[in-house]
């Protein structure tokens, strides 16, 4: 039986629902939550993924600012706006557009953002709270793969999660968060012998390698909840997953769709840790 494809437009549209009337309430005693995006550059995606962003604000009512800086930009400009917005009590959720110009280290201006509006969670004091499971940001991705598990009813306890890739924005985080929600939790990437070995042995696959159909049916245990992080462009510039989704969602209990599962509910998860912050500073 073909796998239950999941609609990420229910999902996604339900989130926002709370998120909505959680801003709703909190505009109403005068702390609008407030979000700033700061792109560095003209790299096209990020000019699509920044205009998305500040659209999803204006959907559930939170205040948004774009700040489009030029490719010549020195990290210590880009800093000294950042420390602004440290001070700024509109502004709840500071995001750093990735990629940056090269001349800018992108680790020393993640470091300059408060970790109370580090709503990426890429800052260390974030990251090290992730580990030791303190409550506070989520990293938007691998947030959104945990909401997508549990709305959908799938058991996370007890069940062997294999994740492949490691990258610091998914990878890791994503092993944490299974951790913390009691799943048996493995990593493979591209040093594992024999991946499929492991791959085969996961009730829930999760894959952010970012290679067109990697994961095919060999990868894949029958019965399997697979979640596709990828977002990759094939020749034609069509937007495409690692999962090679024809053929393993035949195998598949459940599957995402890429496009339009887990990109969306990343988006969501930035909305929902910019109003948690809010949330936060207004206590
Ligand atoms: N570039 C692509 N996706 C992201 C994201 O989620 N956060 C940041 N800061 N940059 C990105």
């Amino acid at each position: 039986m073909p796998a239950h494809v999941i609609n990420g437009k229910e999902l996604v549209s339900s989130i926002r629902e709370e998120i909505r009337s959680d801003a709703a309430a909190l505009t109403a005693e005068g702390n609008q939550p407030g979000l700033v995006v700061v792109i560095v550059g003209e790299d096209p995606a990020s000019q699509v993924y920044v205009r998305n962003k500040a659209k999803a604000c204006d959907d559930v009512g939170i205040y948004s600012e774009v700040h489009r800086l030029p490719e010549q930009t020195t990290q210590e400009e880009l800093i000294a706006l950042i420390h602004t917005f440290n001070k700024n009590s509109k502004i709840n959720g500071i995001l750093v557009q990735s990629p940056l110009p090269k001349h800018i280290n992108e680790e020393t201006v993640v470091d300059e953002i408060d970790p109370a509006k580090d709503v990426d969670c890429f800052h260390p004091v974030n990251v090290g709270n992730l580990m030791i499971g303190k409550d506070g940001m989520k990293p938007c991705t691998p947030h959104g793969v945990i909401e997508i598990l549990k709305r959908t009813g799938v058991q996370i306890a007890g069940k062997h999660a294999v994740v492949v890739g490691r990258s610091n924005i998914v990878g890791k985080p994503m092993a944490m968060l299974l951790l913390r929600e009691h799943a048996t939790v493995t990593v493979v990437h591209s040093r594992t012998p024999n991946m499929e070995e492991i791959t085969k042995q996961a009730d829930i696959l999760v894959s952010a390698v970012g290679k067109a159909n990697f994961i095919k049916t060999h990868h894949v245990k029958p019965g399997a909840v697979v979640i596709d992080v990828g977002i990759n462009r094939n020749a034609e510039g069509k937007v495409t997953g690692d999962v090679d989704f024809e053929e393993v969602k035949e195998v598949a209990s459940t599957i995402t769709p890429v496009p339009g599962v887990v990109g969306p509910m990343t988006i969501t998860m930035l909305l929902r840790n910019t109003v948690d912050a809010a949330s936060r500073a207004a206590r």
